[in-house]
């Protein structure tokens, strides 16, 4: 098996992508670093893994998050849970999502994190967004908007946690607008946030209750925007270039999370900053996508990742291109790197034939 720095070496530039990464100098701070490049790979639980990540930086993103990580795993020490948490060595730095209820959980694993990784910490963030039933049950996730006090408890204890290990990491939380449309918060929790500490706060412009339904409100986050003195990131239907960079200007936020946009389209985040310095967004070939999907695959085995996991991943690198119905059905078939490898080679092959058949 090659080593992910080998394969990024080899493949980055044909399919398009940036390798070696910039590390985030020392002495510059959050808001420096999103006004160069505002923007960042989300946190995604089951998706955003070690060689998505890579992909995403290499893509462009300016950092990335996490998958969201238990505190109370973490109490546990379950390696499976620290899996979540240790970046791959490709990975300059990386934000740590946290999730839980418990401010002595959370300042307990704050502490943990931050000796882990040390400098590499690019910033501990806390979710305050998950609406899945049996995370919000629990009273964690978006349940927290539910309860001010109860959240401002959470960063004090994040950031004592992150003291106690000698790390100054910037402290941030994700939030939605509030758990139901009939508690719409989200401005005073913002504000609450911000008074117990947080160095930046990013918002999802929906209600826990609608998931992924309908729109994000752009005007919302412009509403916690202008009320903050932190940066504030914009999160919600970033799903093509111009949107994401629509989003920054009609949000006046100072950074953009990028998640479902990332699917298939590790460029995203490199395009969008040339929309925004008024540049031309290249054209990505059918031969890129392939080649980009290849490199994406070769690291998911390189980083331990099951590899049932490249079927949906080559189902996103595929759509749209000439023939990918077919293919999407042979990408059901292959279960090892090699059949996944086999079936995007015939699958070039097929794409020259058409190309040069009349
Ligand atoms: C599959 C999936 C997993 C997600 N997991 C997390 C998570 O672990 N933590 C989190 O804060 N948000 C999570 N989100 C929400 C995203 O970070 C983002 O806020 C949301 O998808 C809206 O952005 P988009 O419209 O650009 O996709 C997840 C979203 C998706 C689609």
């Amino acid at each position: 098996m090659r080593e992910a720095a080998a394969l990024l070496e080899e493949g980055a530039l044909g399919a398009g992508l940036a390798w070696p990464l910039t590390p985030w100098s020392s002495s510059e701070s959050l808001a420096e670093r999103l006004a160069s490049n505002p923007f960042v790979m989300a946190p995604m639980a089951g998706v955003s893994d070690r060689a998505w990540r890579l992909m995403a930086r290499a893509g462009g993103a300016t950092t990335a998050y996490s998958e969201m990580v238990s505190a109370a795993g973490l109490h546990f020490a379950s390696e499976k849970t620290w899996e979540l948490v240790i970046p791959d060595a490709n990975e300059p730095e990386l934000a740590v999502q946290l999730f839980g209820s418990d401010p002595a959980l959370f300042e307990e694993a704050a502490a943990k994190v931050a000796a882990r990784l040390g400098r590499r910490l690019a910033f501990l963030d806390v979710n305050m967004a998950c609406p899945v039933a049996k995370v919000v049950r629990k009273g964690e996730g978006v349940a927290l908007m539910d309860d001010a006090p109860h959240a401002e408890k959470i960063m004090r204890a994040c950031r004592a946690g992150l003291d106690k290990a000698g790390v100054r990491a910037p402290l941030t939380a994700k939030i939605r607008l509030g758990r139901t449309p009939e508690r719409p918060v989200f401005l005073d929790f913002a504000k609450a946030l911000e008074d117990a500490g947080a160095s930046a706060v990013a918002v999802h412009g929906r209600f826990g209750s609608q998931g992924y339904a309908g729109t994000s409100s752009i005007s919302a986050i412009a509403e916690v925007a202008t009320a903050l003195a932190i940066p504030v990131l914009a999160s919600g239907d970033a799903l093509s270039p111009r949107r994401s960079a629509d989003l920054l200007r009609e949000s006046g936020a100072k950074g953009v999370l990028i998640a479902r946009g990332s699917y298939g389209n590790p460029w995203i985040f490199s395009d969008a900053r040339r929309l925004l310095q008024g540049e031309e967004v290249p054209v990505h070939s059918p031969w890129q996508r392939l080649s980009a999907l290849e490199l994406h695959l070769r690291l998911l085995e390189a980083t331990g990742e099951h590899m049932l996991k490249a079927r949906q991943i080559s189902c996103h690198y595929l759509r749209g291109l000439p023939g990918a119905a077919d293919a999407r059905r042979g990408v059901m078939r292959c279960a090892t790197l090699d059949e996944f490898l086999a079936l995007i080679e015939g699958f070039g092959e097929e794409l020259a034939r058409r190309q040069t058949t009349p």
